[in-house]
């Protein structure tokens, strides 16, 4: 007899949404019901057939109906404060945490990987590896052995990391970006796209460019549709 899939609801209503349903979809781990975001233009919509029902208000109704697992579904590029704030709601209001593994998603099994973790289409977690809980490995994006990448932070699209890197909870390293073997990036920073990073980076600003410099303070936002 096969185990009922989780009924779940995905955070955010933006393009980081669309691949999580394929994703979803694709492996069959869960069934999506519905899609909840801030933004009231989006409501009454869908995404590839899922539909947009409302805001945060919602998720103590649809925990009476049978939803038992969420997925933060925003990317945040430039602000992953408001991942983490939507997965603390759901987990406060009595949701579990779904893990995402794309199938095409190369997993050492030495590798630790936190609660409500996605490891998307082709990315590559080498022997060692730890992420935490709430991290987004994207496309094709490569963390080397022992690397470690803490809670909510986003490893953007073909970004890749070298052995030993410590990324800080809530960072983002943008798309193409490298990090050389044994930097630590603080947190609640973000590295711009295509910079290389040589040596480490403190808590809350943007760096930019080859080699990575300072280029600003980050700024903070709110509301789940954040994600531009
Ligand atoms: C770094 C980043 C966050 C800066 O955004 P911003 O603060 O809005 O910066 P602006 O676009 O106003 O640019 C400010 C300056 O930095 C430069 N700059 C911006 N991003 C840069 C980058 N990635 N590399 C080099 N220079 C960059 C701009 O050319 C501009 O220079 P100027 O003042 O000489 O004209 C953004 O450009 C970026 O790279 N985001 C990551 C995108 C990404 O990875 N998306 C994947 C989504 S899954």
């Amino acid at each position: 007899m096969s185990t009922p899939q989780p009924i779940c609801i995905l955070l955010g209503a933006g393009g980081h949404a669309k691949v999580i349903v394929d994703c979803v979809r694709s492996t069959r781990i869960a069934e999506i019901v519905g899609i909840l975001d801030s933004n009231p233009q989006r409501w009454g919509h869908d995404i590839l057939g899922v539909p947009v029902l409302g805001n945060d208000e919602l998720l103590p109704k649809l925990k009476q109906r049978g939803v038992s697992h969420f997925v933060v579904a925003i990317a945040a590029t430039g602000n992953n404060g408001l991942r983490e704030t939507l997965f603390l709601g759901a987990l406060n209001a009595g949701f579990g945490p779904l893990n995402v593994f794309h199938s095409t998603a190369i997993c050492s099994p030495s590798a630790h990987i936190g609660e409500g973790a996605q490891l998307l289409p082709g990315c590559i977690l080498n022997a060692g590896a730890t992420v935490g809980r709430n991290v987004i490995i994207n496309t094709g994006a490569i963390v080397e052995h022992d690397c470690v990448v803490d809670e909510h932070s986003h490893i953007g699209p073909g970004a890749r990391l070298a052995g030993h890197v410590e990324i800080g909870c809530r960072s983002f390293i943008g798309m193409g970006a490298c990090v050389r073997q044994g930097v630590k990036v603080g947190c609640d920073s973000v590295i711009g796209a295509g910079a290389v990073v040589v040596k480490d980076v403190p808590d809350g600003v943007v760096v930019t460019g080859v080699p990575a410099r300072f280029l600003r303070k980050t700024r903070s936002e709110s509301g789940t549709n954040a994600e531009k």
